[in-house]
């Protein structure tokens, strides 16, 4: 027991006053706890640990009630984070509704361990998830999220894994609670425009992740009021949306959809094929034959396609393309390898015939760069499939790059061959989006790396607003808070236009200054005279090639798209008063 826990003493008093003076205290929209025990102070009952005895080593744990807390505490043992737990089953979880979780926790030494909401049973699927860092001082944490799943044998628990030591949980609240109101959004644009309003000179969009899109209304209200699409994070991959064979789980995908469609704004499937996040009743079957493994992959992308029918854009094919012994090649995996080179071939085809209006894009990472070994491999395979008629549309340059520690520029963009990369594939009408934008900076965080961050979002965006094939400029992930970064590269951070606590980075502002050198209402560039030809393939003639982009409003447009008047907010305001917004350098592009 923390005897300085405020809230711990306030169920202590909640628990011996008569209904009737409970609602007195409780605020208007909330509820009882749904856990019977959430306090500890004599049972830990119904709570139970569940060490793994299969896990290799099998893990051992012990969980009691000490000093009022409910501690687990495990000698050794365990490989997943899942090995061992300290859960509650039989929590009663209605779709739909706003829960509060609040809890207290502690560990030995300085940890990080995962809190979810999620099935009881097998395939166990989270509905809501969080990993936090525990330390011996006693922390509270509080999150209310919108439940999706509707099960009324839910489980609670806590997900220690691996480290060995002690885990100490307290004053564990789950109730239902009103649904977050939030004042009106204002842009923290200094042009006062969002990025949304410059939708017609390129589409900006962000992933969204599950757990921040049903935790953090925040959150969301900036992706609503700034961005013109998103594209989920994970909740479309293979191992969360087909978890068993034949058993698509649409839930968290239809909740972000339906939000997006209520909010106007662009969904892209993401991915249909793809190594990673595959579940194991397919990447560990090593009977399966070809035909099997081609008809698993119909299957897929039939059932994705079919329940999504009226998407833009799907990623059909994710990071097909890796080296080996130096050489850039298909890479090994599951799909590839039962299936053979043709599986990319196979996707696509499948994929048009599942989706005959959608466009149909290939994604991988290290392919922005003109003249480098896998951006030159991936430029052939996809212009070898338009030549042999493969419907492809599309390519996503995901563009995750990066500051080293050290300062170290190994990871930085080199614009130009950006440039003369997207014009390669408009001469082979082949649309590009930036699909996955971020730039890690190496700890510690120090002003010369936000310069380079700021620098080069600013850059890559200017380089898709000159290329008529680029349509789409997408973040991968808001803000720091919940960015992908610090868990997948440990010395990363800052990767993202928006900080941990929501403000916006200087990269935002300085995109923002390039958007407001654009008519919102038509896409075209204000004013000025002339362009200074934006670097190499900057100017070159979109559509001219052997197959145009179908869909750019100017075919045939053979006006240098280049970045032209580097003007000033001020000026261009000017020039606006003027009426000097006369020249356009820039044909719009297509909605
Ligand atoms: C990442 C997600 O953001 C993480 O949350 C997850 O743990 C791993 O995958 N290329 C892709 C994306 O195509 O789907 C990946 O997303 C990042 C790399």
């Amino acid at each position: 027991m923390i005897a300085s826990s405020p809230q711990k003493n306030l169920k202590k008093v909640a628990r011996v006053l008569p209904a009737a003076a409970l609602c007195l205290f409780a605020l208007p929209a909330s509820a009882a706890n749904i856990l019977t025990n959430g306090t500890f102070d004599t049972a830990k009952d119904p709570w139970w640990g569940n060490a793994s005895t299969t896990s290799d080593p099998p893990a051992d744990q012990t969980i009691a009630v000490e000093e009022g807390k409910l501690c687990s505490t495990q000698v050794s043992g365990g490989k997943n984070p899942w090995d061992v737990v300290l859960g509650v089953s039989g929590v009663p979880l209605v779709a739909g509704k706003y829960y509060r979780i609040a809890f207290s926790a502690s560990a030995d030494v300085e940890r990080t361990i995962k809190y979810k909401t999620g099935l009881g049973e097998a395939p166990y699927s989270d509905y809501f998830a969080q990993t936090i860092t525990i330390s011996p001082t006693p922390k509270d944490f509080e999150v209310t999220y919108k439940n999706v799943h509707e099960d009324p044998m839910g489980q609670f628990q806590f997900q220690i894994g691996k480290t060995a030591g002690k885990v100490c949980i307290d004053n564990v609240v789950i109730e239902e609670v009103a649904e977050p109101v939030l004042p009106a959004y204002m842009t923290p644009s200094i042009t006062t425009k969002p990025f949304k309003a410059y939708e017609k000179v390129v589409k900006m969009g962000t992933a969204v992740d599950t757990p921040i899109f049903l935790s953090s209304p925040k959150h969301n209200q900036i992706v609503e009021n700034e961005f013109s699409a998103i594209t989920p994070a994970n909740s479309m991959k293979m191992n969360l949306i087909q978890p068993t064979q034949g058993t698509f789980d649409f839930v968290d995908t239809d909740a972000l959809y339906s939000w997006a469609q209520a909010k106007g704004l662009e969904f892209r499937g993401h991915p249909l094929v793809w190594h990673t996040q595959a579940p194991s009743w397919i990447q560990d079957d090593t009977t399966l034959t070809r035909d099997q493994m081609i008809g698993l992959m119909n299957a897929h992308i039939d059932g994705l396609m079919g329940h999504y029918p009226n998407l833009p854009y799907w990623d059909v094919v994710n990071e097909a393309i890796e080296f080996s012994n130096g050489v850039p090649a298909f890479r090994s995996t599951f799909w590839h390898d039962r299936i053979g080179d043709d599986f990319v071939d196979l996707a696509f085809q499948r994929a048009r015939m599942a989706d005959a209006d959608t466009k149909l894009f290939y994604n991988d990472y290290n392919i922005e760069q003109a003249g480098e070994a896998k951006s030159d491999r991936v430029f052939q395979m996809i212009q070898d499939m338009k030549m042999r008629g493969i419907p492809i549309d599309g390519v996503g340059l995901q563009s995750h790059y990066f500051v080293t520690p050290d300062g170290g520029l190994s990871g930085v963009p080199n614009i130009d061959a950006i440039r003369a990369n997207i014009k390669r594939y408009a001469d082979i009408g082949v649309e590009v989006h930036i699909t996955e934008c971020d730039f890690r900076l190496g700890k510690p965080l120090d002003d010369s790396k936000l310069a380079l961050h700021t620098k080069f979002f600013s850059e890559l965006l200017q380089a898709c607003i000159d290329a008529e094939n680029c349509t789409h400029f997408t973040v991968w992930g808001l803000s720091d808070i919940d960015s992908w970064v610090p868990s997948t590269f440990p010395d990363y951070d800052y990767a993202h236009l928006f900080d941990s606590a929501f403000a916006p980075r200087p990269a935002y502002q300085e995109m923002n200054k390039i958007f407001a050198k654009y008519n919102p209402d038509d896409g075209t560039l204000l004013g000025g005279t002339g362009g200074t030809g934006g670097g190499t393939g900057g100017t070159g003639t979109a559509g001219s090639g052997s197959g145009a982009v179908a869909e750019t409003k100017d075919s045939g447009c053979s006006v240098a798209r280049a970045s032209g008047v580097d003007a000033t907010g001020a000026g261009l305001a000017l020039l606006a008063l003027l009426g000097l917004s006369l020249v356009s350098r820039r044909a719009a592009k297509p909605d």
